[in-house]
């Protein structure tokens, strides 16, 4: 069976045209110009999708979820997660540790690994956690079971925090797996957290979260980080910025030329602290939601090159969970579903264009985490893709969200951009012409 998706604007590697995808054996066969004669391709297996006043972008790898299995299945699975990310245009993604049992062996990885290959829709990557005790196990992990090491130097959900000088450089000389981090410097939070306590007592509001996990709190750590991976050469990723001040520690040379990369969040790219009394702890995440103008740094930087790659952080919670107050509220917010839409929102703003967005989400992930043939339109490169009407909105409602927390941030708000369809390897695995529809297909591990 071969697809022809025909008359789409096409965006890839800085342009935008309009043309025409043979997809055929799960890979992009050929691409056409809008000119080009197709009736040679078309045979009575073809099926032909006509995606006219559509874009069609390459499918986003998001290099930062939480989709919860093992263990804390209550908010989330491999399967509901990467089912709601498929319906937002996401084909790749790469899961955290910090579940129940953390991910902290090979063993844990094959676990992992095992459930993602019978349930998951996206194509699959899984980070091994460092913790105080397991060194060993990370520097000795099969490079081809863990795309990645994830370091905590703050602690927050799951309580994987390495704050030993002694397990962190030699973590920093020895990895063969590119370092992510998390940066917030542990003992700066407990002392801001300490000084709230004795200002508000045990119910503080939700708006002081910037104030204990602050900008220093971030800089501090992260310039930690950069630092070990300076003195070790260590390939570093920094996750999640949150402030103006931590872009003083990278620079914007060309991304193949880097050891040290970073990223953004939709959720730091979207709200400001200015959102805490409107949406509660709801948007109570780590990093936390900072100023107006760190928003608006870390926009720029997106667009000078200082960030490489927007993610989600995709970190869901139940309702009653995020119910409670300030302290015991968990941190986190689901989000893989929203994202590609609330980034088409900020080009309808003018803020980036549509070639920024799929180079931060498809091109540069794939080139960071070393993903052959994936995350760029390229003939011989496997057929993820993401197609979107811009001219369409879409309320977000509890007849559309599909996390298995079921509820969103974005609640009730309009976004202009609507996600027509998904492709994973090839395969429409999810469909939203009329009614939303998804069709499990073969997933691979990135
Ligand atoms: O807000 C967050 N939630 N930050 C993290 O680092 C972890 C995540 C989670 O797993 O809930
Ligand atoms: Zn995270």
């Amino acid at each position: 069976m071969s697809k022809l998706l025909l008359n789409a604007q096409i965006v890839n590697e800085g342009t935008v045209f309009h043309g025409h995808l043979f997809i055929q054996n799960q890979v992009i066969e050929k691409i056409l110009s809008a000119t080009d004669d197709y009736s040679s391709l078309i045979s009575e297996h073809t099926e032909i999708i006509d995606l006219s006043g559509y874009y069609i972008l390459p499918g986003l790898i998001d290099v930062h979820v939480h989709f919860r299995e093992p263990g804390l299945t209550h908010k989330g699975t491999i399967f509901s997660e990467s089912r709601a990310a498929v319906a937002g245009g996401v084909t790749s993604a790469l899961d955290m540790p910090n579940t129940n049992p953390p991910t902290l062996t090979e063993k844990e990885l094959d676990e992992k690994l095992a459930i993602a290959e019978k349930d998951s829709f996206v194509n699959y990557g899984f980070f091994v956690g460092v913790s105080s005790n397991n060194l060993e196990d990370v520097l000795n992990v099969n490079p081809r079971k863990a795309c990645g090491i994830k370091l905590f130097l703050g602690s927050s959900t799951g309580n994987m925090l390495v704050d030993d000088d002694q397990i962190l450089n030699t973590l920093f000389a020895k990895a063969r797996l590119p370092i992510v981090v998390h940066a917030e410097d542990e003992k700066r939070i407990n002392e801001n957290t300490e000084r709230i306590k004795s200002q508000y007592g045990e119910n503080p509001p939700i708006s002081v979260h910037p104030i204990i996990r602050d900008v220093e709190a971030c800089y501090q750590s992260t310039k930690k980080a950069v630092e070990l991976a300076q003195k070790y050469n260590t390939k570093l990723h920094v996750a999640h910025l949150s402030t103006a001040r931590e872009l003083d520690l990278f620079s914007n040379v060309s991304l193949l030329e880097k050891r040290i990369t970073s990223e953004v969040c939709v959720q730091h790219l979207w709200f400001t602290e200015q959102d805490y009394e409107r949406l509660g702890t709801k948007i109570k995440c780590n990093p936390a939601i900072k100023s107006f103008a760190d928003r608006n740094a870390l926009r720029e930087a997106v667009n000078t090159g200082l960030i490489d790659i927007i993610a989600t952080d995709h970190a869901p919670h139940t309702r009653e969970e995020k119910a409670q107050t300030y302290f015991k509220a968990p941190s986190g917010i689901p989000l893989v579903q929203h994202s590609l839409q609330a980034l088409l929102d900020l080009v309808h703003q003018g803020v980036f264009s549509l070639e920024t967005i799929v180079q931060k989400t498809a091109h540069n992930p794939a080139l960071l985490f070393g993903f052959e043939k994936r995350g760029f339109i390229r003939e011989g490169y496997f057929a993820d893709l993401a197609v979107v009407d811009m001219n369409t909105s879409q309320t977000i409602n509890s007849t559309n969200i599909l996390y298995k927390c079921e509820w969103s941030p974005f609640e009730d708000y309009t976004f202009k951009s609507k996600i027509i369809c998904t492709f994973v390897n090839g395969n429409l695995v999810f469909r939203n012409f009329t009614t939303p529809q998804f069709k499990h297909s073969t997933t691979y591990q990135l």
